[in-house]
């Protein structure tokens, strides 16, 4: 059985108030499950997000690293800082890191291996633009995307890693990839897993869909068998949406 996992995004949302009440609602509103739930909120409000949850079942995990220890890189934040707060999960790629702040596949390469080294789990994101998908180059873009920073990763890397599928297109604009869609990806990758690695190593890594899963839509897309779960950013800010999509699987 692969886990579960429904994770949100805060992205540069919510003060330290608006973390503090956010984080409050959530784990006064979370059912008993057996989905791993995470929330990302933004890093100045990251080591008090993670006090807060501290021995609950909800896990506060960071936005974004450094791919150095440390040095004469102003307004970064390096591995073993996050793991000095307590935090163990880090997202790595997300599409708007690619866009907006020219990150590549190869300098996600250098961050990938640099959050393993110091055992922080990775949640990778990747996903092609409307472009890609329009001209046919979808699974083109996403192969390229995985063999560069991941495929030449040892075996036991794997344990450590979380996929997030999150077509460009389906971010934050209210369009989803509908659950075929979706599920047609997810197996693709899952074959470029075993084929990079093992078969075993396929069938155990958590594969995320992301974008604009919502309430309404979030159990068709969790019913596909590829789907283990959602990368969340709007919904994740509304407590009882986050909820509603944690609770989907059950
Ligand atoms: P969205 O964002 O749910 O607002 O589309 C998803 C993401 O960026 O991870």
């Amino acid at each position: 059985m692969r886990t579960k996992i429904v994770a949100g995004n805060w992205k540069m949302n919510m003060d330290k108030e608006g973390t503090r009440a956010l984080l409050t609602d959530l784990v006064a509103k979370l059912p008993q499950t057996s989905t791993l739930v995470m929330v990302a909120p933004t890093f100045v409000n990251l080591e008090s997000a993670v006090n807060q949850l501290s021995g609950l079942p909800i896990e506060a995990v960071a936005q974004n690293m450094h791919f150095e220890d440390s040095g004469a890189y102003t307004g970064e934040i390096s591995a073993g800082m996050l793991r000095s707060v307590g935090v163990q999960t880090v997202i790595l790629g997300h599409s708007e890191r690619r866009a907006y702040f020219h990150e590549t596949d190869e300098l996600l390469e250098k961050k990938v291996r640099k959050a393993l080294e110091n055992d922080i789990r990775v949640i990778f994101c990747f996903g092609e633009e409307l472009a890609d998908r329009k001209a046919g180059k979808q699974f083109e873009v996403v192969q390229r995307q995985l063999s560069k920073a991941l495929f030449n990763l040892p075996e036991n890397a794997w344990e450590d890693i979380i996929l997030a599928y999150e077509p460009v297109w389906a971010i934050g604009t209210g369009e989803t990839a509908s659950p075929e869609q979706a599920q047609e990806m997810h197996a693709f990758i899952r074959k470029g897993v075993a084929e990079a690695s093992s078969e075993k190593t396929a069938d155990s890594v958590s594969i995320l869909y992301g974008g604009s899963v919502k309430p309404g839509n979030a159990r068709e897309i969790f019913s596909k068998p590829d789907v283990d779960g959602g990368l969340i950013g709007g919904a994740s800010l509304k407590a009882e949406d986050f909820i509603a999509i944690v609770t989907a699987f059950d």
